[in-house]
């Protein structure tokens, strides 16, 4: 069968590497995709920003099975465009998307099911918002309403700097497009995990727990970036704590969309907080995580295709999903600059000597083919991607992988796994 794939990044090489794995799949189609994705799938172009264009691809491609990776093409409704059009799609409506397009539309519908997550309040203008603050205590999480990339969360140690930050969402200032709606929420404190499911829109099925890295700097310092890393362990989160995230998280999560008649079908990435009080939903996107989804198929050893299949098809339960044990990372290499402003085109060394170590994947996530050679095309570059016995193992491996690669000021955290690596000692 053949499979389309909508994206362009580490996500979507990931996802096409994985899909290639199935037996059953016999061409991948990647739209635009990138310089990885072209060594190993057919790459044509299209404009993930407009549903003419992708429709367009999937009318001239024919796939049995289309694939979405990011969330744009999801917020203007792809899913309904292709399906309306007879054709099978892997991902969320517009509209059950909106759990991860609009934070106010999460977070009243997290209150309404009873799942837990922060305190908050959602304001519409500068003087609901400064009447809202005088309940909640710094320091102040202020959340643009819609889809902002990362950038739309900002934490404010004061309710004054909180109030300021507001009012450049309300007013255009500090997003670029103005905000009709903001969320304030309860500052909420711990580590957080990527708790990662599938659902067919009634059964959900959890994929291996990972944690991300957001900041750009070692120790978690400076601005946020859209992930610097990633590891999977099977020590994240142990049975039990899992059992209780999907008993009080992801279930009701998907039993009450499909009772408002707004059924998720695809990937439910719920972002927790584990706080002192239990995990808290900190967000959900509708989509896989990048770069979650690098490290967690590295680890997946039964077919994605069938599981996605299934999905579609509305028989997830009848799924079995089999995992390596033991872990995975996947270190990003990033532009010099990301995430503010950063060079692309340059040329990139050393990428088949990475792949020669054991377990080792290396992933693109940003790059470009020009004149047959790789060159830079993104803010994140690659994720160089490993498996291991032990956490320990996997990141070495990945770590001497990126030791091979080079290009002009490229930039990687060192300290991938942190966390993990302290608990262990
Ligand atoms: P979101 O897009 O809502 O996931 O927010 C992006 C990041 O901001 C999260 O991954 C957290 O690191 C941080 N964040 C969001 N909400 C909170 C909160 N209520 N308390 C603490 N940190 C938060
Ligand atoms: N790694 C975070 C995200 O995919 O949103």
């Amino acid at each position: 069968m053949k499979v389309l794939i909508l994206g362009s990044g580490g996500r979507e090489h990931a996802l096409a590497w994985s899909v290639l794995r199935s037996k059953r799949v016999t061409e991948v189609v990647c739209a635009p995709g990138n310089g990885g994705m072209a060594q190993i799938a057919r790459c044509v172009p299209a404009d993930l920003k407009s549903l003419d264009s992708m429709v367009a691809v999937a009318e001239a491609e024919r796939p049995a099975l289309t694939i979405v990776g990011p969330e744009g093409p999801l917020s203007i409704g792809i899913v309904d465009a292709l399906q309306s059009r007879g054709f099978r799609v892997f991902g969320p409506s517009r509209e059950a998307a909106m759990l991860e397009t609009s934070k106010g539309f999460a977070k009243r519908f997290l209150q309404r099911h009873q799942i837990p997550t922060a305190r908050y309040a959602i304001c519409s203008s500068p003087s609901e918002l400064e009447k809202a603050l005088e309940m909640f205590h710094a320091p102040i999480v202020v959340k643009a309403d819609g889809l902002a990339a990362g950038k739309g969360v900002i934490l404010c140690q004061s309710r004054k700097t909180a109030l300021e930050a507001a009012n450049g969402l309300f007013t255009g200032t500090l997003l670029g497009e103005q905000e009709r709606q903001i969320v304030i929420e309860e500052f909420l404190a711990g580590e957080e995990i990527s708790f990662l499911c599938l659902s067919d829109g009634k059964t959900v099925v959890p994929l291996v727990p990972a944690q991300d890295h957001k900041r750009i700097g070692e120790g978690d310092t400076g601005p946020n970036t859209g992930g610097m890393g990633v590891y999977s362990t099977d020590t994240l989160l142990d049975a039990g704590m899992s059992e209780w995230i999907m008993h009080h998280i992801a279930q009701p999560t998907i039993l009450g969309m499909a009772e408002e008649e707004t059924p998720f079908v695809g990937v439910l990435y719920i972002g927790l907080m584990m706080t002192a009080r239990g995990p808290q939903v900190l967000e959900f996107n509708a989509r896989f995580g990048d770069p979650e989804t690098q490290a967690i198929l590295v680890r997946l050893e039964s077919d994605l295709v069938d599981a996605i299949e299934a999905c579609v098809d509305g028989r997830l339960a009848e799924t079995e999903f089999r995992w390596s044990r033991g872990a995975s990372a996947s270190v990003i290499a990033s532009s010099a600059g990301y995430p503010g402003a950063y060079k692309t085109g340059l040329p990139i060394t050393g990428l088949d000597s990475a792949r020669r170590f054991p377990g080792v994947e290396v992933f693109h996530s940003g790059t470009a083919l020009a004149n047959g050679q790789i060159v830079t095309g993104g803010g994140r570059v690659l994720s160089v991607t490993a498996v291991g016995d032990s956490l320990q193992q996997a990141l070495d491996r990945a770590y001497q992988s990126l030791g091979e690669i080079n290009f002009e000021g490229m930039y990687y955290r060192h300290d991938i796994g942190h966390r993990a690596m302290r608990r262990a000692k």
